[in-house]
């Protein structure tokens, strides 16, 4: 399904394409992004990547409404986002995934859910524990009981319960350990849409995306295929200051 301008929903085309163009934008008058520019299409796995501080989160937010827009335009299936509200933004297909991962700690994993299923039936419910078993697991434990990787596996399965045709991932391995990183990774490589992926991890952001954009103050700095930017040291060491170990 697709999009058009008037906000109608039209059969035939594969939904997820996301444009970015010459976006600028910050936090009240600070200006952040200096006119970001990448296209993503419809399935297409986009590793976001550059030094902490270059406006890797404020791209993602602004893509979701929640920063100040100075300029330029997003755009989800032809749909122009720019004056949206955030849940407008959610309804034209965008599903964000912050870094703070935003779990109810007062709730229980499966009210948690819940809030994430925007008058879809409580049925749906099992693709997320379909997905995470784990989650399904742990459905009764209140949201402040869960450790780092099942509080992740929630907020990630929280924001696919909406159905997103784009999705944001802000550092989702942050702070977890190896083997839940390998599970997380596992079941974000079975997503059928489009996925941004902000990660400090670099070797395994790049296993899992099929493009590279660099970020760097505020701009795109390069961008391309993804393996290739795995097999470039000297690439990776410009623009983030590491290397991949051999
Ligand atoms: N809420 C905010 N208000 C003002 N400046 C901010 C805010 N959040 C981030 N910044 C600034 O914006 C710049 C980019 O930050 P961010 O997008 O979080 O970088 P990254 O995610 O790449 O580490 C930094 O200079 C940061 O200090
Ligand atoms: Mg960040």
């Amino acid at each position: 399904m697709r999009i058009d301008q008037t906000g109608t929903r039209q059969h035939g085309t594969e939904p997820g394409l996301l444009e970015v163009s010459d976006l600028r934008a910050g936090y009240g008058a600070t200006l952040i992004l200096e006119g970001v520019s990448f296209t993503v299409p419809p399935r297409g796995r986009l590793a976001l990547l550059g030094r902490n501080g270059v406006g890797k989160t404020t791209t993602l937010a602004t893509l979701v409404g929640q920063t100040t827009r100075h300029g330029g335009s997003v755009r989800v299936d032809g749909v122009e986002l720019g004056s949206l509200s955030s849940s407008a933004r959610a309804a034209a297909g965008l599903g964000y995934v912050p870094q703070t991962r935003d779990v109810f700690k007062s709730l229980t994993v499966e009210e948690n859910l819940i809030t994430g299923l925007k008058g879809r039936p409580r049925g749906a419910l099992e693709e997320a524990y379909s997905l995470f078993p784990r989650l399904g697991e742990r459905r009764r434990n209140g949201g402040g009981e869960l450790s780092g990787g099942e509080q992740q596996m929630l907020s990630v399965a929280r924001a696919l319960l909406g159905q997103p045709t784009v999705l944001l991932l802000d550092e989702p391995l942050e702070g977890l350990a190896p083997v839940i990183c390998d599970q997380l990774m596992d079941a974000l490589s079975k997503l059928e849409m489009t996925v941004i992926l902000v990660e400090q991890q670099i070797d395994r952001a790049l296993a899992f995306a099929d493009r590279v954009v660099f970020l760097d103050r505020g701009r795109v700095a390069h961008a391309g295929p993804a393996d290739g930017a795995a097999a470039d040291s000297a690439l990776l060491e410009r623009h983030l200051g590491v290397s991949l170990a051999a």
